[in-house]
Order: structure tokens, then sequence, then C-alpha cells
């Protein structure tokens, strides 16, 4: 059993990083995937570059990650009320190669930030498109105030009704692929 988690942010620190690792580790699967979304940059889309450079290796290499994963964990960082730029770009691309993206992999999403909003509106925004790009999500959760909630020296969810509700959502998953 494989799990793919990972942030959908391009920020060196990266607290959707540490939530979407948290969730994945409570999962017991045989293997937990990462990547990095930095390691996936390529040219802003437009038909004209994709002319050009037609399917870019970086966007068959993410879109095979997927491939490779009986499920996803994904957690978005927020920027001005949607996805990253970065984010958007790698999926636009991906889009590309086959519009079913998530290829019917169960998913947990989650967001974060250091705000109230909890990154909720871009957490909502690929809810609510999953299924337009075949992806199952299993549940979803956004955490507000990451640094009031989570510590990061111990590694710890210590705001409780979060800490619940990221269990139940977990368990939802697991119960999916085992
Ligand atoms: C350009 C920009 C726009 C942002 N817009 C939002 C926003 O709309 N909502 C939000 O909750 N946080 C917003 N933030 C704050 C991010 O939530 C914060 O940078 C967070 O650390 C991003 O998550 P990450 O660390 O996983 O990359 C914004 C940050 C930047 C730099």
């Amino acid at each position: 059993m494989k799990l793919l988690a990972f942030a959908a942010s391009n920020n060196s620190h990266y607290i959707n990083r540490i939530l979407a690792n948290y969730a994945a580790s409570a999962i017991p699967v045989a293997k937990i995937d990462t990547l990095d979304i930095h390691d996936y940059e390529m040219p802003i889309f437009s038909d004209e570059r994709e002319k050009q450079l037609g399917q870019p290796e970086k966007a068959r290499r993410f879109y095979q990650k997927i491939t490779d994963a009986d499920a996803l964990i994904i957690s978005f960082a927020e920027h001005n009320g949607t996805y990253t730029a970065a984010y958007k770009n790698l999926f636009d691309w991906t889009s590309r190669i086959n519009s079913r993206v998530f290829q019917n992999k169960p998913m947990l999403l989650l967001s974060t930030s250091p705000g109230l909003g909890g990154a909720s509106s871009v957490l909502a925004t690929a809810v609510k498109s999953a299924p337009y790009f075949a992806g199952d999500v299993v549940a979803s959760l956004s955490v507000p105030r990451f640094f009031d909630n989570f510590d990061l020296k111990r590694n710890q969810m210590i705001n409780t009704d979060f800490e619940t509700e990221l269990s139940n959502a977990v368990k939802l998953l697991t119960n999916r692929i085992n």
C-alpha cells in the first residue's frame, strides 16, 4: 500500500507540508511517498508553450507519482483566496496529459494557514472541483491558526478538537484503502 502526501505550496517554510506529513504518519500503510512541488517548476502554461514543449517531463513525472499511489493526502496553501501559482501551473500542465489527474485515487484534502481562515477558501475549491479531475475526496479539513494549534517542536496537534477531526478524517481514508 502506497500513500502519496504533499503540500500544494512552494513556500520554503511549508506549514502545509508539516500538516500533510503529520496526517500521513497516522496511516498504517506500507510506504509513504512525498514530493516537493519546487521540483516540478515549469514555464507558466499557455497554448503556445504547449505547442513548443508538448508534455514536459516534470508533468509526466508528477502524473506518474499519482499513478503509483493508492491514496493521496494533499494540503493546500492559499494565496489570495485560491491555489498557489506554483500548484496551479503544475496542475494545468498535468491536466493536459490526462484531465483525470487524480486517477480515481481516494484523497484526504487538507489546508492550513497562520490566520483565522485556515486556507478554507482554496480547500473548498479543491474539494468541489476534485470530481471533475477523477478525485475521490474521502474527507477534508481546514486547520486555522496553525502556529497556535500545532506544536512544531513536538510535531503534534495541540488543539484537541482539530486532533479529533483529523484523526476521524485519517480513519476514513485508512478504511477506504484497507
Ligand atoms: C501572496 C500571498 C497571499 C496569501 N493569501 C492568503 C490567503 O488568501 N489566505 C490565507 O489563509 N493565507 C494567505 N497567505 C498566507 C499563507 O497562508 C502563508 O504564507 C502560509 O504559510 C502558506 O502555507 P505554506 O507555508 O504551506 O506555504 C498568503 C501569503 C502570501 C505570500
